[in-house]
This record gives structure tokens, C-alpha cells and sequence, in this order.
């Protein structure tokens, strides 16, 4: 149990990957935040943990708000005493647009979700994570490897959301925090598998041959699941990556090799 007794914060737990690393962290013995702005859904994960015999705590959060984030600290160490890992995986897709098309304030208000309030919420989360000497990882994205045209806007933000993982862990990492980063590429799950559904209409194929065909570009042959992705989130967490710090682990099936 690679997280036994170990308290985990969730940023952004939403259907795919967010619910993903909960699971995960609940199997490798961890209790759990989830912090979201969707209430019931929140709770549906919330269940699920308890199920697997964790506990869970849900608490309503907006990451762009400061008293929101206040309150999930208050609320994480009131129920569980410690935190010992934080996970920044809340995002908002920011307009997929052409770098020279795109709305300028659209690509502001994508920083303020994806790279500022990542920041803020980790800052707040320093003091607990230096006493119990734990850790952080970065949901990040395969984007950090290409340069696909309408993709400017999501690379900016992700690349500094890279740039704010290594600058974070040479500055904890002194007082023995570790920061560390995930990068997916594609994630098999419902929103990939509602567009693949939308391609092969306008295709006039079937979803299966759109998967194959984007499954032929990955050295695995197959498109990773939340659960695959969320392990390696659980791995950086653990006491085995206690010497990994400042890093990013792509995982994507080898789609991209770095
Ligand atoms: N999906 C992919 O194919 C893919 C590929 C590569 C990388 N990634 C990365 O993986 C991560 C997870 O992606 P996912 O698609 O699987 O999403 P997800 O984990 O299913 O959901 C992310 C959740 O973030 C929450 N969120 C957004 N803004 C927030 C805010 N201001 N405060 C609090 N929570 C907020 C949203 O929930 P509420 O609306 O309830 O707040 C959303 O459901 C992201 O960092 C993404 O960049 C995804």
C-alpha cells in the first residue's frame, strides 16, 4: 500500500482523470479531499472511496477564489489532522484557437484556472505539506510535446504550469517538499470517447476505427485509462519517489518519447 494512512488533496475532481487518481489514491490506502465546484458529483466519488474503505471528504471548491481555497484547508485539516500530498489536476480548456486568432482575455482567464490558482492553492497548502514533509504533483499535458496548430493557448498554460512545478520544488525542496509533475496524452474516458463518437459520425465510420487509427500512433497500441494515468500520480506521491523531485512523467503510452 504505497499511500497507507496518508492524506491526499484533490483539485478538480471531475469524471475522468480527477476521479481517476481518487480511486487510485483510495487503493493504495490513502483517505481523501475531493475539491470541485459540482457538489453532486463530488459526493458520487466521495461514495465511491468509502466503498473501497477509505475515508473521504468532500468540500465545494472554486480554485480561482481564495476564501473558497481558505476553506478547503480549514476543512482538510479539520477532519484529518495532516496532508500529505496535494495534486493540482482542476483545469479549464482554454479556446482552441490559433495563437494569432484567439481572444487574448479568453487566454488570460485560462492562466487564472490552469497556472495562478494552482499556485495560490498550493501556497496554501505549504505549511501542512512542510510539516508532514509531503508532497505535490502537477496534472499537466502531452501539449508540452508538440506544437499542433489551435493548441498555442493550452501549451502556453501548461508550459508555465511546468515552469511553476520546478520553480516550486527548488524552493521547497530545502524544507523537504517534493514537486513533481504528470504530463497524459490521451485519456480513455468519457470525454474522448463522446468525441471519438462525434468523429466517426462525421466520418461516416465507426468510434472503434477512430481508436485503432489513433491507437496506431502509440507505441502501446492503445489509448491509456484514468486509472493508468493516476497510478503514476500515486507513485510520485509514495515514499518511492523520495528522491524525485523537479520532474515530469509523461504518461502516454509512448505516443511521445522524452
Ligand atoms: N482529458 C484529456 O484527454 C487530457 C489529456 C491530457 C491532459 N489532461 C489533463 O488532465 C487533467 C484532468 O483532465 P480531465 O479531462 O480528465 O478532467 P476531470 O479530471 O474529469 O475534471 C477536471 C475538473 O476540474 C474542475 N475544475 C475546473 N475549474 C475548476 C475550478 N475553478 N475550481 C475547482 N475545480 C475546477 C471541473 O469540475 P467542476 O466544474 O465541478 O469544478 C472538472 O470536472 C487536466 O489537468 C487536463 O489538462 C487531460
Amino acid at each position: 500500500m504505497l499511500l497507507d494512512g496518508r492524506v491526499i488533496v484533490i483539485s478538480g475532481v471531475g469524471p475522468g482523470l480527477g476521479r481517476g487518481l481518487a480511486l487510485q489514491c483510495a487503493k493504495a490506502g490513502a483517505d481523501v479531499v475531493l475539491a470541485a465546484r459540482t457538489e453532486e458529483r463530488l459526493e458520487e466519488v466521495a461514495k465511491e472511496v468509502r466503498a473501497l474503505g477509505r475515508r473521504a471528504t468532500a468540500v465545494r471548491t472554486d480554485i480561482r477564489d481564495q476564501a473558497s481555497c481558505e476553506r478547503l484547508v480549514r476543512e482538510t485539516l479539520d477532519a484529518h489532522g495532516h496532508v500529505d500530498g496535494l495534486v493540482n489536476n482542476a483545469f479549464a480548456i482554454p479556446p482552441l484557437q490559433d495563437l494569432l486568432d484567439v481572444d487574448v482575455a479568453a487566454v488570460r482567464r485560462g492562466f487564472e484556472t490552469n497556472v495562478l490558482a494552482a499556485l495560490s492553492l498550493t501556497r496554501l497548502f505549504v505549511p501542512a505539506l512542510v510539516a508532514s514533509k509531503g508532497s505535490v504533483v502537477m496534472v499537466n499535458s502531452a501539449v508540452l510535446r508538440h506544437s499542433k496548430a489551435t493548441f498555442g493557448p493550452y501549451k502556453m498554460a501548461k508550459s508555465a504550469l511546468l515552469a511553476l512545478a520546478q520553480g516550486l520544488s527548488t524552493e521547497l525542496g530545502p524544507r523537504g517538499v517534493r514537486v513533481n509533475t504528470i504530463a497524459p496524452g490521451w485519456i480513455w474516458a468519457d470525454n474522448l470517447k463522446w468525441y471519438f463518437d462525434l468523429l466517426a459520425t462525421e466520418r461516416g465510420t465507426t468510434s472503434r476505427q477512430v481508436y485503432d487509427e489513433t491507437a496506431a500512433t502509440i507505441d502501446l497500441r492503445r489509448l491509456p485509462e484514468p486509472d493508468e494515468i493516476a497510478d503514476a500520480a500515486v507513485f510520485l506521491l509514495s515514499p518511492y519517489a523520495r528522491a524525485i523531485t523537479g520532474q515530469c512523467l509523461d504518461v502516454n503510452g509512448g505516443e511521445f518519447h522524452h
